[in-house]
């Protein structure tokens, strides 16, 4: 195998190794990929105002989410269906996310159960919810993944339905006969469309409520006395709304450009969401387009209290299985570390605001 270098390497191989199907389905976004495209660009209008002459000789990437330690500040998002890409699929992942001392996020559309993933893998692990319209099956995975030691419920809220992503439609994407959405297994599945694509895909789709509004957050907390973060707020006003509701944290994320196509890069709206939750002890979190240490210095330094990543976990897992992602995670926390050090940062405190200079404050 050519030596895997940085994440992005990833990729590549993983292009070459899925089916055309799973890849595009992994890798595409909405409409124009615009915003796709866009989530990896901002990063690199953003450039750094290091400091010299400071000790780096002891870095410490360390930190706690939600009262959780853990090693860096680099979580793993949900993603649906890693039995595309590995047979192990999201048992995989949490084992590596464990190794590396940090958080996987396990998808509501997983294709490993959610009692399996916390049996097999150790480690910490926050629950992605998609809220369907059978309540009872709302209340079915959170009591789950409460009574499998879950430590957070991440809500998402930018996706009242699925965004039109066209490389599925022109493939026409069908989940394989031996990957099954464990979320829904043993639901009463006499009510599946079976003409519309992969049957239990199709029903999942169906079955996503697009009347969820704030008032479903508020229930949300009556029902589980988890934490619960949003995820896929970017505007001042919602995260006002969100803090008011009591949330645990925000997480500042467009569902790496599969939802809704030309809304700005993540990064773009992380200060006006952080200056919202400021003083308020609302962690912010970003996700989107993270392929650097040097994009996840850049988050920090604009005021995230840590970030998630998405689709280079899929192509490390689908290139190399557990060892692929756990080296994905190491060249990532690699990458931070030497990024801190060249910036004069020795902790994450020192990762301040006037570490970087972007767009913004050079018109200003
Ligand atoms: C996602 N994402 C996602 N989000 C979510 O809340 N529930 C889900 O089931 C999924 N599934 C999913 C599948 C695939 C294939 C991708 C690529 C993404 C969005 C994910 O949590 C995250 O927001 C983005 O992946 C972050 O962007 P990057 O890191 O992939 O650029």
């Amino acid at each position: 195998m050519a030596l895997i270098t940085n994440v992005s390497d990833y990729e590549e191989l993983a292009k070459q190794k899925l089916p055309k199907m799973v890849y595009d389905f992994y890798a595409g976004g909405a409409e124009d990929q615009w915003t796709l495209k866009e989530n990896k660009e901002a990063f690199s209008k953003i450039l750094f105002r290091p400091r010299v002459l400071i000790d780096v000789s002891h870095i410490d990437m360390s930190t706690s989410i939600l009262g959780y330690k853990i090693s860096m500040p680099i979580m793993v998002a949900p993603t649906a269906l890693h039995k595309l890409a590995h047979q192990e699929g999201e048992v995989a992942s949490a084992q590596a996310a464990a190794a590396a001392g940090t958080i996987m996020t396990l998808s509501s559309w997983s294709s490993c159960s959610i009692e399996e993933v916390s049996s097999i893998a150790p480690g910490l692990r926050f629950f992605q919810l998609s809220v369907f319209k059978d309540r009872d099956i709302v209340q079915q995975l959170v009591r789950r993944a409460e009574n499998a030691g879950y430590k957070a419920i991440a809500v998402t809220v930018d996706a009242p339905r699925l965004g039109r992503r066209e490389a599925d439609v022109r493939n026409r994407f069908r989940l394989p006969e031996n990957v099954v959405l464990k979320c829904f297994e043993g639901l009463d599945l006499s009510k599946m469309d079976k003409t519309k694509g992969s049957g239990l895909a199709a029903y999942a789709t169906s079955q996503i409520d697009s009347s969820l509004s704030w008032k479903d957050i508020k229930w949300l907390q009556t029902i589980t006395g988890l934490p619960i973060l949003v995820k896929g707020v970017i505007t001042a006003e919602d995260a006002r709304i969100a803090i008011e509701c009591g949330v645990a944290g925000i997480i500042v994320s467009n569902h790496g450009g599969r939802q809704l196509d030309y809304l700005p890069a993540t990064i773009s709206c992380l200060e006006e969401v952080v200056r919202e939750a400021k003083g308020r002890r609302v962690p912010v979190f970003l996700d989107g387009g993270i392929r650097r240490g040097t994009d996840v210095f850049k988050a920090l330094a604009l005021g995230a209290s840590g970030v998630f990543i998405g689709r280079p976990v899929l192509f490390a897992l689908a290139v190399d299985g557990r060892a692929g992602v756990r080296n994905a995670l190491r060249m990532l926390r690699d990458e931070l570390e030497i990024t801190m050090a060249l910036s004069g940062c020795a902790s994450l405190k020192d990762i301040t605001r006037d570490r970087v200079i972007t767009e913004r404050d050079m018109i200003r």
